[in-house]
């Protein structure tokens, strides 16, 4: 099966931030074995994060508040881009950043590094300021994407959209403005800079990211979390984004023939299911993973299996196919 143009084993992907920084699950999952890999999110200079504790359990998932800790551009180019070729599944960079010119940058160093499958960019991290601007305002999603476009030539561009546009502006006008960028919209159409496949905007949409909350410590009654607050994902996050995919697939993906991935508390075949049902093509799990490093394996042989008993030859006829009558 393809995503973005990108070939992957099944449609099982590692989500960004929760499987180390390239191949680490690689002692305790067999990385032929699942879809793809999205690394760590690279800013253009490296990030320390934010003090702990910065990651914790809550019931019905985790908050984070990792808050981008990443070595930065300089070292990914030199010490993680070497090591891609060798990882034996796609590898899928992630970009993110404070600025226009801080994507361009990261984005255009990925762009030369031959091993790389593809870019996603991450508009929609909660736990740094400004993380989400560009994830909730479809005005700057347009102009980023615009920009970040004709310097990722050679690769296939995911962009990743924040849940938090669930409200107005809606996620819809989010996702219209990452596939549509204002550039070509005032162009009237493709941009000459467009990527491989001559798109002006996303290649695919990842729906989408950790949703902004909080936890108290009642005995101490100070927050659990070193920076307030961070982002909840796993198993509460589901139902939550699978309405998002459903949105964005009915609204605008179909017609514009872009592929969603589905993400958001993913740790059975069900799940997943589920998010094809609303329109995804593949799926990515993330803190499924610290419970269970294996489960992308379980959950793509539970897929296929799916796929089987629904009696069609691949997983793509059953995007979309939820039976609303
Ligand atoms: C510890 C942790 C770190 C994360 N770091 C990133 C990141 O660097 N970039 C990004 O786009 N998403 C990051 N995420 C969000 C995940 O990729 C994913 O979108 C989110 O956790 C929802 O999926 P899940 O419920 O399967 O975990 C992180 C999530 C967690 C739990």
């Amino acid at each position: 099966m393809r995503i973005a143009g990108i070939r992957l084993r099944n449609p099982v992907i590692l989500a960004a931030g929760t499987c180390g920084h390239l191949d680490e699950m690689a002692d305790v999952l067999d990385l032929p074995r699942v879809g793809a890999i999205v690394t760590k999110s690279i800013t253009r200079l490296p990030r320390e994060g934010n003090p702990t504790w910065r990651i914790l359990e809550c019931r019905g998932g985790m908050l984070n508040a990792i808050g981008l800790a990443n070595p930065g551009l300089d070292s990914f180019v030199s010490h993680v881009a070497p090591r891609i070729a060798g990882v034996p599944c796609p590898v899928i960079g992630s970009v993110a950043g404070f600025s226009i010119d801080d994507y361009v940058q990261v984005a255009a160093a990925m762009d030369e590094i031959d091993a790389l499958a593809g870019v996603e960019l991450n508009v929609s991290c909660p736990n740094v300021h400004g993380g989400t601007e560009f994830g909730s305002d479809p005005a700057a999603l347009s102009d980023l994407v615009a920009k970040v476009r004709p310097v990722l030539s050679r690769k296939p561009m995911i962009v990743k959209l924040s849940p938090i546009a669930a409200g107005l502006p809606t996620i819809v006008d989010i996702a219209r403005a990452a596939i549509t960028p204002a550039a070509a919209a005032r162009s009237g159409g493709a941009s000459p800079s467009g990527g491989p496949d001559g798109r002006p905007g996303a290649d695919a949409l990842s729906i989408s990211n950790t949703i902004p909350a909080m936890a108290i410590d009642v005995e101490s009654r100070r927050p659990r979390l070193a920076n307030t607050t961070g982002g909840l994902s796993g198993p509460a996050l589901h139902p939550v984004a699978v309405r998002l995919v459903h949105l964005v697939y009915t609204q605008v993906a179909k017609d514009a023939g872009i592929q969603v991935i589905g993400v958001g508390g993913v740790s059975t075949w069900r799940d997943a299911a589920e998010f094809i049902l609303a329109g995804a093509t593949a799926v990515q799990v993330g803190t499924a993973l610290f419970a269970d490093p294996r489960c992308p394996i379980r959950i793509a042989k539970g897929l296929k299996n799916w796929t089987l008993r629904q009696h069609v030859s691949s997983i793509e006829e059953l995007a979309g196919s939820v039976s609303l009558a």
